[in-house]
């Protein structure tokens, strides 16, 4: 059999995504019909960089089908601290587990680690580049809060250069229809050109740059506010000029529509007052809910299993 692997939102097609969300949906409706779908299945958890929601998601969903899991949480306490590669902890590790989850600071190293895998391996995020699951997590999200993954303007705020979360999602709705861009970021944190050409203007999509949330505010149905993420610049200077550009609170929405979605990956900072919670319109709790059920889907998948 082929094994499958999640690396790149793209490996699914729209049609697989379709069903994983409609997998999750039945999840939420009768769990009890999943707890015991991966008895005796065993999912890795390979964190080679800090993780909160994404790891323990991962793990939450595997013990809710019934399943197992193992591995570690940082990269000091594997052999890679004694030097050993990517590819050969990967492939020890395949000899363990059924599935394995990874998360690593270099771009490219879970598709890399897919060819020493004997088992499906799920990029967790890598670097700068892609963020998969999360972008599964975001469209369940948007599927639950719209009815739908078309016709929307979206506003993606923040880091959009080094955020993999912003990227893997664009990637992701420029398969759908209808749906219109706002990239909102400092001009140092711009969307980068291999996304804009090679990804929107490729497929067809229009997409408008602003450094204004104020000014795209009323015009959104989504908003997709980021953490500018520190651990990516080069330079401490820059990343204080930059952290606090964008802060979402309750005065910036009042020019809001009043069925707007406000999602985050979380871990927020600065970027959401902790006073916008309480808006209807805040979905990022209800998104971080929502991941359990996405992962639980896609390990059923990539697994074959049918329930
Ligand atoms: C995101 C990530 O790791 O890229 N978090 C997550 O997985 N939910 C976003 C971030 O760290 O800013």
């Amino acid at each position: 059999m082929n094994i499958r692997h999640l690396i790149d939102i793209t490996d699914f097609t729209t049609a697989e995504i379709d069903a994983l969300i409609a997998t999750a949906e039945d999840i939420i409706e009768n769990p009890a019909k999943y707890q015991d779908a991966c008895s005796h299945k065993q999912l890795a958890t390979l964190f080679f960089e800090p993780s909160t929601r994404t790891r323990l998601s991962f793990e939450s969903a595997m013990l809710a089908l019934g399943g197992t899991v193992l591995g570690f949480s940082e990269a000091a306490s594997s052999s890679t601290a004694k030097g050993e590669t990517v590819m050969d902890t990967i492939h020890t590790v395949s000899c363990y587990a059924d599935i394995i989850a990874m998360r690593h600071p270099k771009e490219g190293a879970p598709f890399a680690a897919s060819f020493s895998s004997e088992v499906p391996i799920i990029n967790a995020g890598d670097g700068s580049h892609n963020h998969p699951t999360q972008t599964l997590t975001d469209l369940l999200t948007i599927h639950r809060e719209r009815g739908s993954l078309d016709n929307f303007t979206i506003g993606f705020c923040g880091d959009l250069k080094f955020g993999r979360t912003v990227h893997s999602l664009a990637n992701a709705l420029s398969r759908q229809t209808g749906i219109h861009f706002v990239f909102i970021s400092p001009d140092e944190l711009k969307m980068p050109d291999h996304i804009k050409h090679h990804v929107l203007e490729a497929r067809g999509f229009s997409y408008e740059e602003t450094t204004s949330l104020e000014e795209a505010m009323p015009k959104l149905d989504v908003l997709y506010m980021t953490r500018v993420q520190k651990e990516r610049f080069f330079n401490e200077a820059d990343y204080i000029r930059l952290k606090d550009t964008y802060i979402l609170d309750p005065e910036k929405l009042v020019a809001a529509k009043k069925e707007l979605c406000i999602l985050h990956p979380l871990p927020r900072v600065n970027e959401i007052a902790v006073a916008v919670d309480a808006d209807p319109r805040a979905c990022y709790w209800k998104q971080v809910k929502n991941g359990k059920y996405i992962r639980m889907a896609l390990i059923l998948k990539l697994l074959g299993i049918e329930v």
